[in-house]
């Protein structure tokens, strides 16, 4: 075990809506890194869950005859089951209306207000109720209205508490300049300090009761709720513990973790993430996150896939008629990380067929069952192998690291790329080699062994590389390979050779080709 741990965080999700494949891509990639990163070595804490306050929800829960708390249970069970239905692990599903959730937030309420970084106001601007928030004169388009939502602003005037947001400008612009790095990809690093460019404003973070009760009550006047995002932020260091009580005061915080913190998050909460979140930890007095990693949208018939536009791709069913691996599998190979991307059937499927079931898949069967029928089924000598095998497996050996290096940096469809490369030297050197050729003649029996032992020791390799991405898949070609279970391998492990003489098991159907669905109405 390396000592750097990993905290890896997804948004936590509004539960006025169910769980789509738009949710599932930010949560399959944590658990993929979160995967990745333990079979790496490192100590991983994931933790996704439930934002579960705000007007939003009040007014949905009122639409369906249900307190906001039932209505909001009901919605967070529901993002819960769906995650355990894909077999993804988070450590930790944290709902923003636990007590424990609630209790943190009023403290480190209490304590800025205790040390004059909250202040009282009266405040007349330009509000979107949409997007909750008041947004600056600059944030409306050319009509006047949220670039967002396409409404028109509401001018309120309402008396307030007031985050002094604004004194933190410089600190975080000094923050972000000399840690270029913290937000991935690069571009929307430019987005930030677009936004820095211009005067940074204080944040309203109290509503008042008569206008939202849903909510946490400000612990210093009861006439106020919090605002919402000011206490779905502090999930994030409240998943390890912390208290929301001045530095040295939070017992059981895992500090080391907290400064090793990676947040996944979508385009559309990069404000609330690169500006309203750090100045609040700089407040606090707590390090800020190690990185933002920033998604794009998946898109269906390229509009952004929501449930208020209807188009939407169900993810539970999704994984069950086509596996968890292959959704996982198509997102990150698709998808350049940062970036949109449409969803279409056809894509899908293509890919899919190619790469799994054509490639990996094929390649699995191909060589296995040679083994199985023509070498006893067992991992056969490797006295024989001469420059061929050596180039072969030298190009996979190179993978882990190569793999690696793309995964860390956040650009997943290179390392599958390359994966999918070597799966294709793999099948160049089956046909150069022709094993079905040489299982009929007794004479090449030594022959064979070489070819087909060696194309076992890259399918080791391929299996332990591409666990975090393909983990069903992957642990049962272990299987195939004479493990005795599917256990996830130490990434140091990848580059090991197969023992010679032991048995392999049972030939696996590992991915199935698949048909292209009518789209559904
Ligand atoms: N509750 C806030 C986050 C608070 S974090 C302290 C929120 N919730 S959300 O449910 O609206 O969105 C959660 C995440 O899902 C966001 O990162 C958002 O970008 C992502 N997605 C929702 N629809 C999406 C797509 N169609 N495509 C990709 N991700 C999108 O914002």
């Amino acid at each position: 075990m390396t000592s750097d741990p990993r905290y890896i965080t997804t948004p936590l999700y509004y539960v006025n809506a169910k769980p789509h494949l738009g949710h599932a891509y930010a949560t399959l990639l944590a658990d993929t890194v979160s995967r990745f990163e333990r079979q790496r070595g490192h100590r991983t804490r994931f933790l996704t869950g439930t934002d579960e306050h705000g007007e939003k929800i009040q007014t949905k829960a009122k639409e369906e005859g249900k307190s906001p708390l039932e209505f909001a249970t009901a919605n967070a069970k529901l993002f819960e089951a769906a995650w355990q239905a894909m077999g993804l692990t988070p450590d930790i599903f944290y709902r923003t209306t636990q007590a424990s959730h609630v209790k943190l937030v009023q403290a480190a309420l209490q304590q800025l207000k205790d040390r004059g970084e909250i202040y009282f106001a009266e405040y007349e601007g330009k509000y979107c109720v949409g997007c909750e928030r008041f947004r600056t004169d600059q944030e409306w388009d050319a009509e006047g209205l949220c670039p967002d939502h396409r409404t028109p602003p509401v001018v309120r005037k309402e008396a307030n508490y007031w985050f002094k947001m604004g004194a933190y400008q410089q600190r975080l612009l000094d923050f972000y300049r000399s840690n270029p790095d913290v937000i991935r990809p690069a571009s929307y690093l430019n987005e930030v300090l677009g936004f820095l460019a211009q005067p940074l404003e204080d944040l309203c973070i109290s509503r008042p009761t008569t206008r939202l009760e849903w909510g946490i009550p400000l612990p210093f006047d009861d006439k106020y709720v919090t605002y919402v995002w000011f206490d779905a932020l502090l999930n994030y260091p409240g998943g390890l513990g912390y208290e929301g009580k001045p530095v040295g005061q939070n017992p059981g915080f895992d500090e080391k973790l907290w400064a090793e913190a990676t947040h996944f998050i979508g385009k559309d909460i990069l404000k609330t993430h690169a500006i309203y979140w750090p100045t609040m930890l700089m407040a606090l007095g707590l390090p800020v996150f190690r990185h933002l990693n920033v998604s794009g949208y998946i898109l269906m018939n390229s509009l952004k896939m929501s449930k208020s536009l209807g188009n939407i791709v169900e993810p539970v069913t999704m994984s069950e008629t086509f596996g968890v691996d292959s959704l996982r599998f198509f997102l990150l190979r698709e998808v350049p990380y940062g970036g949109d991307a449409n969803f279409a059937w056809e894509a899908f499927v293509n890919r899919l067929n190619a790469e799994l079931a054509n490639g990996i898949g094929n390649l699995t069967s191909r060589s296995l069952t040679i083994a199985v029928k023509s070498l006893g089924g067992k991992v056969p000598a490797k006295a024989a192998r001469g420059d061929a095998e050596a180039a072969l497996l030298k190009q996979v050996h190179a993978l882990p690291e190569s793999f690696a290096k793309e995964f860390e940096a956040g650009r997943y469809h290179i390392a599958l790329t390359q994966f999918g490369e070597c799966v294709r030297a793999c099948d160049l050197y089956v046909n150069d080699n022709k094993p079905w050729a040489l299982a009929k003649d007794p004479a090449q029996t030594e022959r064979l062994g070489a070819v087909i032992g060696t194309l076992i020791d890259a399918l080791w390799t391929l299996s332990v590389v591409a666990d975090s991405v393909l983990p069903n898949g992957m642990g049962r070609l272990r299987v195939a390979l004479g493990e005795a279970s599917p256990e996830v391998p130490a990434w140091s492990r990848a580059t090991e050779l197969r023992p010679e003489g032991s048995a392999l098991g049972e030939v696996p159907r590992l991915f199935p080709r698949f048909e292209i669905p009518k789209e559904p109405a």
